[in-house]
């Protein structure tokens, strides 16, 4: 379906509601396309093949380095979670920042069995600051109560801390940003098993390309730091089951799965 783009003022708002935006950036309107013109027009001397200019687009290993890369802040040398989490404050290495009203660090209990894992934040964590608080996380606490989990006995967080604009995907290049800063989280909340929820955090935190229907629910081995390797779980996003409740039957298999580990672990 397309949606022709209204020009004229109360429409036009209207429209972008209804894409999804929901947060104004500006106090007025900007001509994006116009500023990148003039600003490839002004950076890049004749002489300068035009794809050395593309900043934005270079992958992160290509880019200019990032304060985490620069050694200006290195989340490895967190020694527990509250300077981990000052350190994401300081941090401006990822722009989902600019545009969140608050980070998102994490809930539940650090030291507790499992750690799930989610993409990012929503218009409820961003307002209350803490991971997996709206619809999403209603659900999740659901179907934690059926296996005998609630977050007293789980830690939670996601593969970005802060939340993106009118809900979209974290980007691969926001993902790997932040991933020093989840791995730390990891490696400093000492679960013995981890779960991610959706194909952004079991493709950013595992590697796992394929897609989450045929990987979701196969434990594979999720590399957290030297020396540190923990079982991984991907599962089906809460957010995903309550747009498409008949995939809830798969969910509950993969539920069962974590039970069963979990179990296991108690009797170990
Ligand atoms: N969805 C997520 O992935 N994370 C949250 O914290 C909330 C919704």
């Amino acid at each position: 379906m397309t949606h022709p783009i209204p020009t004229d003022g109360l429409d036009g708002l209207r429209w972008q509601a209804e894409m999804g935006v929901d947060l104004a950036l500006d106090e007025g309107p900007r001509d994006r396309f116009a500023e990148a013109a003039a600003a490839e027009t002004a950076a890049v001397p004749a002489a300068i093949p035009l794809p050395s200019s593309r900043v934005d687009a270079r992958r992160p290993s290509q880019a200019a380095p990032s304060a985490v890369q620069a050694g200006e802040i290195d989340p490895g040398k967190a020694t527990d979670l509250d300077e981990l989490r000052a350190m994401l404050e300081a941090f401006d290495g990822c722009g989902l920042k600019a545009t969140a009203t608050r980070l998102a660090f994490a809930d539940g209990t650090p030291g507790a069995p499992v750690m799930f894992v989610g993409e990012g934040p929503g218009a409820e964590e961003d307002r209350q600051g803490k991971p997996f608080v709206g619809p999403a996380g209603r659900l999740l606490d659901a179907m934690m109560a059926e296996i005998g989990l609630d977050r007293t006995r789980c830690y939670i967080a996601n593969v970005v801390p802060w939340r993106p604009p009118g809900n979209r995907t974290p980007t691969p290049l926001e993902i790997e940003t932040c991933l020093p800063f989840l791995r730390r989280q990891i490696a400093l909340a000492r679960p013995r098993l981890l779960v991610t929820l959706g194909a952004p955090a079991m493709q950013g935190l595992l590697g796992v390309k394929t897609g989450i229907m045929q990987a979701r629910g196969r434990w594979v081995d999720c590399a957290v730091a030297p020396g540190l390797t923990l079982p991984a779980l991907p599962m089906l996003h809460p957010a995903f089951l309550l747009r498409q409740p008949a995939q809830k039957r798969a969910a509950w298999t993969d539920w069962r799965t974590l039970a069963r580990a979990l179990q296991k672990l108690d009797g170990a």
